[in-house]
């Protein structure tokens, strides 16, 4: 097993080392540094060590502090050791921009989301300069709590963050709507609620593993005249579907500003 060390602790680091251990990756493979002492404290509690700065007992560093602090941290790896192998979860900032700064590195960015901790990751890889050995090597390690996807152009990273990587939090916004009424409903009773929307939830994607058409699905649920159509008719004509397109773009597009604002 190599040694990996998340340059950054928060909270897609913190995600990812859960599915790593779920999978069944040594947490003595693993290494932290973070200077946030409850991101420190959060580690600790899984019993990740923190990195104690012998960077020769590293393989991989990932990258994973926001978008403003991220070239002063790749400064920092690449100042520790000679041609690192750095993955980038970093959102926006392109390759370029750090090996303008220090080619003398090797790079890979990565783009998973927080549905990593529950085996059901979705992680984009773009390949920048990682030899073959090692990107089938992180490859194989995002496997284990997910899906891969690997993309042909770096330009797609900005689609995928914002479709993708931003994903779970879309349903979560959608989601606190449903909880409103639900909540109404069941006279307050938070469990109760949680209880329903993951049942919902689940029953949803259980739905879809069986049928990917959605159309067809909606036509099982939605009868002529019934509620379900008088709903859905609704949110046609407030062009519901619009206004989530839009919100979806403006997520793409934030992705392209952020590496011009670094
Ligand atoms: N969250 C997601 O769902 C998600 C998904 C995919 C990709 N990403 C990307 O992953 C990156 C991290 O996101 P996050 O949500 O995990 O952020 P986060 O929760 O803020 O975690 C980043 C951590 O890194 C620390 N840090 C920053 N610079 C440091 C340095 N030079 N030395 C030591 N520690 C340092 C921060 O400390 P302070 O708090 O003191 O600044 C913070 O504890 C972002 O670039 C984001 O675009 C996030």
């Amino acid at each position: 097993m190599k040694n990996i060390l998340f340059y950054g602790g928060g909270n897609i680091a913190q995600s990812v080392i859960e599915g790593l251990l779920n999978s069944g990756f040594s947490k003595k493979n693993i290494y932290f540094h973070d200077r946030n002492l409850s991101n420190q404290k959060k580690l600790n509690k899984l019993k990740i060590k923190k990195f104690t700065g012998n960077i020769n007992e590293i393989n991989f560093v990932i990258l994973c502090v926001k978008p403003k602090d991220a070239l002063n941290a790749y400064k920092e790896i690449a100042s520790m050791k000679n041609n690192p192998k750095i993955v980038s979860f970093v959102a926006g900032i392109k390759s370029k921009k750090y090996l303008k700064i220090n080619k003398n590195v090797s790079f890979l960015r990565a783009m998973p989301n927080t549905s990593s901790r529950f085996d059901l990751g979705i992680t984009a890889l773009f390949n920048c300069s990682f030899q073959k050995t090692d990107m089938a090597y992180i490859k194989g390690l995002f496997k284990k709590f997910g899906r891969v996807i690997e993309l042909d152009y770096e330009s797609k990273m900005d689609q995928f963050t914002g479709l993708v990587g931003s994903g779970p939090a879309y349903f979560f916004y959608l989601l606190k709507t449903y909880e409103k009424e639900l909540l109404k409903m069941c006279n307050g009773n938070k469990d109760e609620v949680a209880a329903i929307m993951t049942n919902l939830l689940e029953g949803v994607s259980k739905s879809i593993q069986v049928n990917d058409n959605l159309d067809e699905l909606i036509k099982m649920v939605a009868s002529k005249k019934g509620t379900t159509e008088a709903g859905l008719k609704s949110f046609s004509t407030s062009n519901i579907n619009k206004i989530f397109k839009n919100g979806l773009k403006k997520a793409i597009e934030r992705s392209k500003e952020i590496s011009n604002e670094y």
